[in-house]
């Protein structure tokens, strides 16, 4: 495995899929859901532009506990009747937000914050956690945006959870 990414697509959906490529290469055989966690945040961070937070939350069993991440530090807990990241833990649907001015209870861990994309992580019908993507753009992220992060989910959630 190889640790030096290239990502080249322009077209969101090809950069998503060669994302999503990356990461199931990157997380085969190890099975620390932290360690992997680690990596696709830094991943997601290098392949995906415009963003300046992405990382993950982690379900423990009551309320979202911060996960690795790359971008400012952030909020560390967060209950899953607060923020984007709680609905969408709370749901199991991923959030996709234009604005979060105006999402009841968004949760400003960032000011730069202006739109926000949370994709629930679910491994064996279990909730693991979320993955959040924040950018300073608003209206940042596409149904091919949400497309592509719930398919690079959905390959890697089982090493994840561990
Ligand atoms: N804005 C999120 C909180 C997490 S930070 O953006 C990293 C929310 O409302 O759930």
């Amino acid at each position: 495995m190889s640790y030096a990414l290239a990502f080249s697509a322009t077209d969101p959906a090809e950069r998503w899929a060669e994302a999503g490529d990356a990461a199931a290469a990157l997380v085969a055989g190890e099975r620390d859901g932290i360690a992997n966690m680690a990596n696709v945040a830094a991943l997601i961070w290098q392949a995906i532009p415009d963003l300046n937070w992405a990382g993950f939350y982690r379900f423990d069993g009551t309320e979202l506990v911060l996960g690795p991440f790359q971008g400012k530090a952030a909020c560390i807990r967060i209950a899953l009747d607060k923020g984007v990241c709680g609905a969408a833990a709370r749901l199991r649907a991923t959030q996709r937000v234009d604005d979060v001015h105006a999402f009841p209870g968004h949760i400003a861990c960032d000011a730069d914050s202006r739109s926000e994309l949370v994709v629930p992580v679910i491994a064996n019908d279990r909730l693991v956690g979320v993955l959040d993507l924040d950018s300073p753009n608003p209206a940042r992220f596409t149904a091919a945006d949400q497309a592509g992060a719930e398919a690079l989910v959905a390959r890697i959630a089982t090493a994840l959870a561990s």
